[in-house]
């Protein structure tokens, strides 16, 4: 099948599917295999998963299913909290190759910026540099973890993935990234399904003047704007409506309304919070050995 997919090119002119797929909480074999294996029939190639989803093993085994070349595919993953620093990252990198079985990744991102992420960042760099990793980058730094890696690196971030959402567009770190040349991509980028935000009227207005769903209004709202999207489905008709998003377009007054839906509330935990407490992070090591 030939589905219709946007690339965007990261700073270093690697080109990047607009539309991935998030294997996030998709843990069970079998729901995975249905997920993933009906992502890539229907012709999704970027997919996003991190050590921490416990998942590599189960992406790399339906990437391997479909007997598609790997250099068709985009894979991303992510440095955990618990693996920050040089040796400990170059380490982690090689366990989730080996788990992903695959000689390269595509695009690596710190996961946080949790303490010794210039460490982390030093190792990354060393891997790009090698061909390991063709993309390297960060997930939910706000501009001042950027400001500070910037200052203390060889090569700049060229992605942040970041939580983004109609309630939660992300304004002024979006703006922060443009001027950087750093690439925006957006986690949640459907809320998480949040219902409210699904069943909003006015989303449903445009939805029915397009004949869409109101979801394909909101990944198409991230479109616009130029941001990358990896929504998670597990549901074979949803993981199709997520990527059909290029035969329509948004006026700018339909963008301008849905931009009113900034509420300022994210559906997790501010980074922040999440990536310096210590109990936490000793819980996921054990939880991930
Ligand atoms: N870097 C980070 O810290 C971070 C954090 C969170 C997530 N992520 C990544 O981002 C990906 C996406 O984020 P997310 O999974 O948290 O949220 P999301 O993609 O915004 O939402 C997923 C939820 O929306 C539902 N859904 C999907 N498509 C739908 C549709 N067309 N209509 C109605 N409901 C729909 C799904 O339910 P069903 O499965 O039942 O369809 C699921 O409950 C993750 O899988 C992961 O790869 C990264």
């Amino acid at each position: 099948m030939n589905t219709i997919n946007q690339e965007i090119r990261a700073a270093n002119g690697v080109k990047i599917p607009q539309i991935g797929f998030g294997v996030y909480k998709l843990t069970k074999e079998e729901e995975f295999e249905t997920a993933v294996g009906e992502a890539i029939r229907i012709g999704y190639r970027h997919f996003d998963t991190a050590k921490i989803y416990g998942n590599e093993k189960n992406l790399g085994k339906e990437i391997q299913k479909s007997r598609i070349s790997r250099e068709e595919f985009f894979i991303t993953s992510k440095v955990w909290n618990t693996d920050h620093g040089y040796e400990a990252t170059k380490k982690a990198f090689g366990e989730t190759c080996k788990k992903l079985n695959v000689e390269y990744l595509d695009m690596y991102l710190i996961h946080f910026a949790s303490p010794h992420y210039i460490e982390t960042w030093r190792a990354m760099e060393e891997l790009y540099l090698e061909g390991k990793i063709k993309v390297i980058g960060v997930a939910n730094f706000e501009i001042q973890h950027i400001a500070e890696l910037m200052r203390h690196s060889k090569i700049p971030p060229m992605i942040n993935q970041i939580e983004t959402h109609p309630e939660f567009p992300q304004n002024e770190l979006h703006d922060y990234l443009v001027e950087h040349k750093i690439l925006h991509e957006a986690w949640a980028p459907l809320g998480q399904g949040n219902k409210a935000l699904l069943g909003n009227a006015e989303l449903k207005k445009i939805a029915y003047h397009h004949n869409k769903t109101v979801a394909q209004i909101i990944l198409r709202w991230h479109v616009q704007r130029g941001i990358i999207i990896i929504p998670k489905s597990s549901k074979p008709e949803r993981i199709k409506e997520n990527i059909q998003l290029f035969d329509f377009e948004l006026s700018s007054e339909e963008m301008g309304k849905i931009n009113q839906l900034n509420t300022g509330k994210r559906y997790s935990h501010s980074p922040t919070g999440y990536m310096i407490s210590p109990l936490y992070n000793k819980l996921m090591k054990i939880f991930i050995k």
